[in-house]
C-alpha cells in the first residue's frame, strides 16, 4: 500500500475541478493518503530568516526558520507517489503552490548544486499533476482559439526533476469556465487518462 502525499491547491472547495479529479485520481491509486490543503493552510513566504538560513551549513539541529520547510520535505520524503492537484493561475502555480515550492526545494537537503548543474538528493518515485483551467494550454480550443501561454506544468517538472523526482503524468482539465457541456467533457478526458495511467502502476 503507498503512502501518497496530496497536494490540493484550490480555494474553492468542493467546487473545485481540480480537486474534484484530483480525488478521484488519489482514490484510484489506493493506499494511505496525507493531504495536505495548501489553500487552506498556505506555507509561509521566504523571508530573511529563510533566506540566510538555506545557506548556513545543514546541520542535525533545525534552525527555526527551517522548520516548516523541514516538515514538509519530510513528509514528500515518507510519500510512495505524490499527487499535485492545482488550477491554473494567470498561466502558472497558484501562490499557495509556489510557496510550497519554495520551502522543499532547498540547497545541501533537497538537492546539491554541482559543476554540471542542480542535483536531485530525493529518490525519485511517481508524481501525478491534475491542472485545472478556464481556457485551453494543451492546444488550440476546440473553436480554433489559439492555446494560451503554460507556465505551468513545465515549471512544476523542472521543479520536481531538481529535487529527484522524474517520473511525473500531468492530467488536463481544459476549458471547466466555459458551461457544464465543457467541463463535463473536460473531466470525462481526464477521468480516461487517470484510467490510462492507473494501469500503468
Ligand atoms: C486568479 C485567477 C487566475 C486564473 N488564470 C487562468 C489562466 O491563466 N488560464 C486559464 O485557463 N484559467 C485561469 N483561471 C481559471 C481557473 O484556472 C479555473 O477557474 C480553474 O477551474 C480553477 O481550478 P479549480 O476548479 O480547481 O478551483 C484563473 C482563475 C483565477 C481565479
Amino acid at each position: 500500500m503507498p503512502n501518497v502525499l496530496y497536494l490540493t491547491c484550490s480555494p474553492r472547495g468542493a467546487m473545485s475541478f481540480s480537486r474534484r479529479v484530483g480525488d478521484e485520481l488519489v482514490a484510484g491509486l489506493g493506499g494511505a493518503v496525507l493531504a495536505r490543503d495548501l489553500a487552506e493552510d498556505p506555507p509561509p513566504m521566504v523571508d530573511a530568516g529563510f533566506s540566510a538560513a538555506i545557506l548556513a551549513p545543514v546541520t542535525e539541529a533545525v534552525p527555526p526558520a527551517l522548520a516548516v520547510s523541514e516538515a514538509l520535505i519530510r513528509e514528500l520524503e515518507a510519500a510512495d507517489v505524490l499527487v499535485i492537484a492545482t488550477p491554473m493561475n494567470n498561466f502558472g502555480v497558484p501562490a499557495v503552490l509556489k510557496a510550497w515550492i519554495d520551502q522543499i526545494v532547498r540547497i545541501n537537503r533537497t538537492f546539491r548544486s554541482t559543476p554540471e548543474g542542480k542535483v536531485g538528493l530525493l529518490r525519485d518515485r511517481p508524481a501525478y499533476l491534475v491542472v485545472a483551467s478556464g481556457g485551453w494550454f494543451t492546444g488550440p480550443s476546440p473553436t480554433g482559439t489559439p492555446a494560451q501561454p503554460d507556465f505551468l506544468t513545465g515549471y512544476v517538472r523542472t521543479v520536481l526533476e531538481t529535487v529527484g523526482i522524474r517520473s511525473l503524468s500531468i492530467v488536463a482539465l481544459e476549458g471547466v469556465t466555459r458551461g457544464a457541456e465543457v467541463a463535463a467533457a473536460a473531466i470525462g478526458k481526464a477521468r480516461a487518462e487517470i484510467d490510462r495511467l492507473l494501469t500503468q502502476v
